[in-house]
């Protein structure tokens, strides 16, 4: 069975494996075993954050695995509230993780958030009426201007966003504070979210869209999906390869969350599906509509219009 090993190539030139596994969810240990399962099949490419508070499995794991550190790269996030501090968050999450770099640090949401002056920060801070905590005095150009300094330190070697949208991507990138462009945008994305006018947008700018919950995340309907189920049946694949292989067809990279040692393995499995098959499954959303599963409540931040 071949492997999906394939890469695509940054606008800083370096390149990026097209899938990568997915650690949102996992905890601790599920991280670890997880991410050594996965560098053992071949994946090169993982994906963390400090929200998900898993960084220090995760970076054990790839420190253990035997891999050179140079052969994987890894993803870590800012989280909303450090916005104001992005090179002592970047530091710390390299202190938790036991790395010298990472390879992209995004911003995890648009949204910069209150740090509490005491008690655990990485979590979403709420006010008295339990309504998120935002840091209205702040904003993500802001956040973007430190952000962009941060290659040059040497802690990361790319820096992009995530959970932008194309009206948010266009206030950054014409902001005369902006002078690096993100070399990735990672947003959720799977046939009920397509995202077809995100990643053609993101072509035209030279960004990298990544797919974050490219089988619908944790209580997905699309395994039960008897029309995904018949065309996996064809290609005697499962519904997860059918929805990785054919984000993959769509020039974008995929990041497929699983703790399962089976499912990593099998998730990295190419298939070969005709482009009447990939395109059908683009035409899911036509009759079902759109589905964002991933959708806090921001307001009155406009996050996803
Ligand atoms: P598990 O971790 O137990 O494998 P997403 O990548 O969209 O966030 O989806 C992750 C969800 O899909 C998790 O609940 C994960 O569960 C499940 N999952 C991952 N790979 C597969 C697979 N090949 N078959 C069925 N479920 C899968």
């Amino acid at each position: 069975m071949t492997k999906l090993t394939g890469t695509l190539t940054l606008n800083t030139g370096a390149k990026i494996p097209q899938v990568g596994l997915g650690t949102w969810l996992s905890n601790e240990e599920e991280g670890y075993q997880a991410v050594l399962t996965a560098l053992k099949a071949g994946y090169r490419h993982i994906d963390t954050a400090a929200f998900y508070k898993n960084e220090v499995s995760v970076g054990r794991a790839i420190r253990e695995s035997g891999i050179p550190r140079e052969e994987i790269f890894v993803t870590t996030k800012l989280t909303g509230t450090q916005h104001r501090e992005p090179k002592k968050a970047l530091e710390e999450s390299l202190e938790r993780l036991g790395l010298d770099y990472v390879d992209l640090y995004l911003m995890h949401w648009p949204i910069p958030l209150k740090k509490p002056t005491v008690g655990d920060y990485l979590r979403v801070p709420l006010n008295p009426d339990g309504s998120r905590a935002l840091d209205n005095d702040w904003d993500f150009v802001k956040t973007w201007e430190l952000l962009q300094e941060l290659p040059q330190t040497g802690l990361t070697r790319a820096v992009g966003v995530s959970n932008f949208s194309i009206k948010n991507l266009e206030t950054l990138l014409s902001d005369k504070r902006t002078h690096l462009t993100p070399a990735v945008n990672q947003v959720e994305s799977h046939p009920l979210l397509p995202q077809f006018e995100l990643i053609q947008f993101c072509q035209w700018k030279g960004i990298v869209l990544e797919a974050y919950s490219p089988l619908g995340s944790a209580n997905s309907n699309f395994f039960s999906d008897e029309f995904l189920k018949g065309i996996a049946e064809t290609y005697k694949c499962s519904v997860a390869q059918l929805l990785i292989n054919w984000g993959l067809s769509r020039g974008i990279v995929v990041l497929p969350k699983s703790s399962n040692p089976e499912r990593i393995v099998s998730n990295l499995e190419s298939v070969e599906i005709s482009e009447n098959d990939l395109e059908s499954v683009g035409h899911l959303v036509d009759k079902y509509g759109e589905k964002r599963y991933v959708n806090p409540d921001w307001s009155p931040f406009p996050t996803f219009q």
